[in-house]
């Protein structure tokens, strides 16, 4: 299966490449997929082997993989001014445009944006925030930060403290004062004979507890994404940001919706806080904020949070925080034409998918040995299960979702596996014809391992 010979791109490949995220014996085994480019939704490796990729590489190449015009958009920044930073009281006129775009795009009636170059850094930086308004506002011991059980925020120290997984014990984190609260599948942790209003009531009480115990006081912030992405694609329980947005109010602890996956159209509206019908203190955006053209994070602050850390910023005359590359103007010409793409058509091109989407995960959905179909919009999730009646899992040692996967890319499809589920998240670019491709040959994939496996 893979190239053995010393000097291949495999053997290259993981000779001097550290890798992350990705499972080494099935690398020895199988090799890296090296590719060289893409066209539309598809990417091309060095054998020139093409995938359809329905992760739009990870969630993020909303436009595909050779958009014209955001190549353009680069160039021709790049021509014009190549680099340069936000500090010091100077920054790109790129920039400057691209904050003003960001604010009208988002929910709130006005704020400010402040750039990274990641969805980490974007919650660090939130985190930073919160602690350095804390301390400014004299209330230092406001530093808690509450998310949730497989929420995932990155993996910057703070960012994977945010993380609700178990696999970030292997660093000894999350760090003191990260606490992660009820996860919102209502499919999978609803109780026997619980409603998922019940479900939902249960997880508000939570909330109230964790508030009651710890101190409203102790608390920075409520951090969570309208839909899970990277914990297995999960919606929220019917009625969750209605419940619990409330009692953060109550206490006068901010809730700050983290659409790094959600911003820019992936649930079918611009943000998910608004397919959800929520309004977050700010969001923390990256991923289709470029379309994946270019490294990029940003938050964006609403009107509360941008007038108190104005107004503590300037009580000491700054907020000493900043990448090199923030605020880059060649990422931020690109920024400003990947949301024009989105704005003008991309977003439409979404919305007429969805229907189609639906519909291929309800048609999987009816085999025995996929439990639940769950997602909004153009992300979705199958969940493998060994027994549909009782919701059991295949035995961890089948590794049935790597299998999947791995079964997919031997017949030119990239889909992710997370814990048992196959998450599909195609580019909006997408052509119905592409999207029938992409679930005929997951279908058949799924046959072929579920019959190996059952
Ligand atoms: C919701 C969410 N937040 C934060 C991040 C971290 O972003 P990055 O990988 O750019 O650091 C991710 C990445 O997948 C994410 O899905």
């Amino acid at each position: 299966m893979r190239d053995n010979a010393p000097n291949s791109w495999e053997s290259r490949a993981e000779t001097y490449s550290f890798y992350g995220f990705t499972d080494l014996p099935t690398i020895h085994k199988r090799g890296t997929v090296v590719l060289t480019h893409g066209e539309g939704p598809y990417v091309i490796d060095v054998h020139g082997r093409r995938y359809l990729d329905a992760n739009a590489g990870l969630w993020n190449m909303v436009a595909g993989f050779d958009h014209p015009e955001l190549a353009a958009a680069a160039k021709a920044q790049y021509d014009r001014f190549p680099g340069y930073h936000a500090f010091f009281g100077r920054m790109s006129d790129q920039t400057v445009m691209l904050s003003e775009k960001l604010i009208e795009v988002s929910p709130f009636e006005r704020g400010k944006v402040f750039y990274t170059n990641s969805g980490s850094e974007a919650n660090d930086t939130l985190v930073k925030m919160l602690w350095f308004l804390g301390i400014s506002e004299g209330q230092p011991q406001r530093r808690k930060i509450l998310t949730r059980i497989n929420g995932y925020h990155g993996v910057t120290v703070v960012s994977a403290s945010m993380t609700g997984k178990p696999y970030n014990a292997v660093f000894g984190l999350p760090l003191d004062g990260f606490l992660h609260l009820g996860c919102p599948h209502y499919w999978r942790f609803g109780t026997e004979g619980e409603s998922e209003e019940q479900f939902t009531a249960r997880l508000a009480q939570e909330l109230e507890d964790v508030i009651a115990r710890e101190g409203a006081d102790t608390i920075a912030a409520f951090v969570a994404e309208p839909v899970m992405g990277a914990g297995g694609v999960i919606p929220p329980s019917k009625g969750y940001f209605q419940a619990i947005q409330p009692i953060l109010k109550k206490h006068g602890i901010p809730l700050i919706a983290d659409e790094v996956i959600t911003g820019f159209g992936r649930t079918g509206e611009m943000w998910g806080s608004v397919t959800y019908d929520f309004m977050p203190d700010a969001i923390i955006s990256s991923k289709a904020l470029t379309a994946g053209y270019f490294p990029m994070g940003a938050v964006i602050l609403g009107p509360d949070l941008s007038d108190r850390l104005q107004a503590a910023s300037e009580e000491i005359e700054e907020f000493p925080h900043g990448f090199t590359a923030s605020g880059h103007p060649v990422g931020c010409a690109i920024a400003l034409k990947s949301i024009e793409l989105i704005e003008t058509g991309l977003l439409d091109q979404a919305r007429a998918l969805i229907p189609q989407f639906e519909a291929g995960l309800a048609h999987l959905a009816q085999m025995d040995n996929i439990g639940e179909a769950r997602g909004k919009g153009l992300m979705g999730a199958l969940e493998a299960v060994k027994d549909k009646a009782t919701k059991t899992p295949f035995d961890g040692s089948l590794s049935v979702s790597e299998r999947i996967a791995n079964t997919c890319t031997d017949h030119g499809l990239i889909c992710r596996p997370l814990g048992q589920a196959i998450v599909l998240c195609p580019a909006f670019v997408m052509t119905p014809a592409q999207m029938e491709e992409m679930f005929a040959r997951l279908e058949s994939a799924l046959k072929q391992v579920f019959a190996e496996v059952a």
